[in-house]
């Protein structure tokens, strides 16, 4: 879809994500996952349109502070991160809603440096509801929204500009060791010369604060953690059944992540029709959904610098709960 002026469309959506595509991926990761040992789903696949709306809802819940500290830390600080960019577009890895962005882009407005903003996600009914708010804030600004994963697509990026990438609200954290030192690399690969990265990391804390965000008592995470099994029915023709699967959020405290599970509340046995799979889940038997990892400044920093980015700036919520770093690649 295009819209705007015919020279110079100020709106555009690309979708690097055909049906095949979604389908043949989530297939590969779901056989490979009921496979593993535990069984596990990767979290990417939570964000179909119902998923998309329990995580905005589980922003908006007291329990869950990491949205409000980010939103925080960027209101007091943009313009000092618009400044130290030298940017005029933002690029957003996982843009979701877009919501706290804004801060940002109003600091690049009024800065007089507001030339493009690209939102990249993989929820295209996440980027089509936000991009009708962006396009009504910032009528002269370019908006290019980009439906794709950024496990495979990062290269696909457009380059007009001098960019800043953003990568907010902590979702590097659902990355393992080695998934994210290779989402890192490729983040590093995709910025040239002088180019920033704006990376949201949520730090360690009490394990009480940390697991009553993951399991808050409305049990709109439950439902969000749950969603995933009904993604599965619906695109692989699988009969789990939500009621026997309850939701279990730990604080792993030597990995310092936050886990979440799908506990088998039975003996039971699932279906996936179109994989002519048959997976037997033991009483009791867990399967592991996200990780939610914690960081520490010097963590966040050393594993910038083993990707070639130099930290060229560091803040946090008044609480110190969540950090927004800002780092530069030579
Ligand atoms: N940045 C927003 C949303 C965070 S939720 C905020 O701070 O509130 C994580 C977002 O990342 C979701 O919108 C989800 O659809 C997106 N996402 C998760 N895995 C992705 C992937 N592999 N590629 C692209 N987007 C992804
Ligand atoms: C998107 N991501 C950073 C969220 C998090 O906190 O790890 C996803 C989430 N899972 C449960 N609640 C929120």
């Amino acid at each position: 879809m295009t819209a705007g002026g015919d020279a110079s469309p100020q709106l555009t959506f690309t979708n690097h994500l055909g049906p095949d595509d979604v389908a043949l991926a989530l297939r590969a990761d779901v056989a490979s996952g009921l496979a593993a040992e535990p069984k596990r789903i990767p979290p990417k696949w939570f964000y179909d349109e119902t998923g998309s709306e329990l995580f905005d809802k589980i922003t908006r819940l007291d329990e869950y502070y990491p949205t409000e500290a980010e939103r925080s830390a960027l209101q007091a600080n943009a313009d000092e991160i618009v400044a130290l960019s030298g940017a005029d577009t933002v690029l957003e890895l996982g843009s979701g809603s877009s919501d706290k962005t804004r801060t940002l882009l109003d600091s690049f407005a009024k800065a007089g440096r507001l030339r493009g903003y690209v939102p990249f996600d993989v929820s295209g009914s996440a980027l089509r509801a936000a991009a009708v708010e962006l396009v009504r804030r910032y009528p002269s600004m370019r908006l290019d929204a980009v439906v794709g994963d950024f496990d495979r697509h990062l290269h696909l990026l457009p380059t007009t500009g001098r960019r800043l990438l953003a990568f907010l609200g902590g979702t590097i954290g659902n990355y393992e060791h080695g998934a994210r030192s290779r989402l890192l690399r490729s983040i590093a690969d995709t910025l040239r010369s002088g180019e920033t990265f704006l990376l949201g990391t949520d730090l360690v804390k009490d394990a009480d604060r940390l697991v009553s965000a993951y399991d808050d008592s409305a049990g709109v995470t439950a439902a969000f953690n749950k969603n995933v099994l009904a993604v599965v029915n619906r695109e692989l023709r699988a009969d789990f059944d939500l009621d026997s699967f309850d939701h279990v959020a730990r604080w792993n405290a030597d990995e310092e992540w936050i886990e979440m599970w799908l506990r088998s509340t039975a003996q039971q046995v699932v279906t996936v029709a179109d994989l002519d799979l048959a997976v037997r889940f033991a009483e009791g038997e867990e399967m592991l959904t996200e990780i939610s990892a914690k960081f520490r400044r010097e963590g966040v920093e050393s594993e910038l610098a083993a990707v070639g980015l130099e930290l060229i700036g560091w803040w946090t919520d008044p609480d110190g709960d969540y950090a927004i770093s800002l780092s530069r690649k030579p």
